[in-house]
């Protein structure tokens, strides 16, 4: 939710934000902590939160970046790809994306126009990768089949509270194919932080001497080939998130939160 949260297309009234000097300044210090994944898409802002990106990376060695931004379907034709990227270039002041997703499997866009143009993207050297959002199990191999170039992520909501998506199946699939899972919402938008009502998730927090974010994060993140995308413009946050590296929830523990069902 940098850089406003509706999406400007959609003819809903468009929140104008004020807060652009305050995410650029978030984005900046949480590359000097080491940070160096930024994920963002089109959709965001309409493509505000890909130039507020643009200005926090100004100055920080590129090659120290790993940029992932995402199509959504208003370009999801294949000959509107390539024109799409190089303007969320332009935004991003940079010349090539580490990370290119298909933001969602639009029922209404046929798989083989993304996946085609996203290659094109790829072949044009305007991105280093390929990956999707949003896609169940059969939607990944559909467009494993339709692409020549793999499919690196898959970015799902995942968190202890929601599981639905990364089920155990798709967990599975991905470790056998060299899949990254991204999660996004990892900490369920505060309800694994200041918001947080489940007992386990208090008692373990408690346990580790560690926030429930900590945990949240740390959970995630001791699975194989997941890796988790916690947004914050807060320097305290950005702080607290990043000390959830450094310490391993014992299986028992692992499990516990596993078990805890989802909230909807
Ligand atoms: N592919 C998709 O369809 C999709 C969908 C949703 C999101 N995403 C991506 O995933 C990213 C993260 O997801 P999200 O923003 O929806 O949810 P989230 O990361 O689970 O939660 C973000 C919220 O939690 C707060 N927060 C962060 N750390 C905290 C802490 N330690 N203590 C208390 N509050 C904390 C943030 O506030 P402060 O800023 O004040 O810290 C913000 O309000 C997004 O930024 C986006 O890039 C992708």
């Amino acid at each position: 939710m940098m850089g406003g949260d509706i999406y400007r297309e959609s003819k809903t009234t468009f929140a104008i934000y004020d807060n652009d000097a305050r995410e650029i300044e978030a984005i900046k210090y949480s590359i000097s902590k080491g940070q160096n994944h930024i994920d963002t898409a089109y959709m965001y802002g309409a493509g505000h939160t890909e130039e507020l990106v643009g200005e926090a990376i100004k100055g920080t060695d590129r090659d120290k970046l790993f940029i992932a931004d995402k199509l959504w379907k208003c370009h999801a034709r294949r000959n509107s790809v390539i024109p799409a990227v190089k303007e969320m270039l332009r935004r991003l002041q940079t010349d090539y994306i580490d990370m290119l997703y298909i933001h969602a499997p639009w029922e209404e866009e046929p798989m083989e126009e993304y996946i085609k143009g996203i290659n094109d993207a790829m072949d044009a050297g305007l991105t280093k990768s390929l990956a999707v959002s949003n896609f169940t199990v059969e939607q990944l191999k559909k467009a494993i089949a339709i692409s020549k170039h793999p499919i690196i992520a898959n970015q799902l909501r995942y968190n202890i509270l929601y599981k639905t998506d990364a089920n155990d199946e798709m967990i599975k699939f991905c470790q056998s194919n060299a899949i990254m899972i991204v999660a996004y919402r990892p900490i369920e938008r505060k309800l694994l932080a200041d918001e947080v009502e489940d007992k386990t998730v208090v008692e373990i927090a408690e346990k580790y001497k560690k926030t429930p974010a900590q945990i949240a994060i740390n959970w995630l993140i001791t699975q194989d080939n997941v890796v988790a995308i916690p947004k914050s413009s807060s320097k305290e946050h950005i702080d607290e998130n990043l000390k959830a590296l450094d310490f391993e929830l014992e299986p028992e523990d692992f499990e516990k939160l596993k078990q805890i069902p989802d909230i909807e």
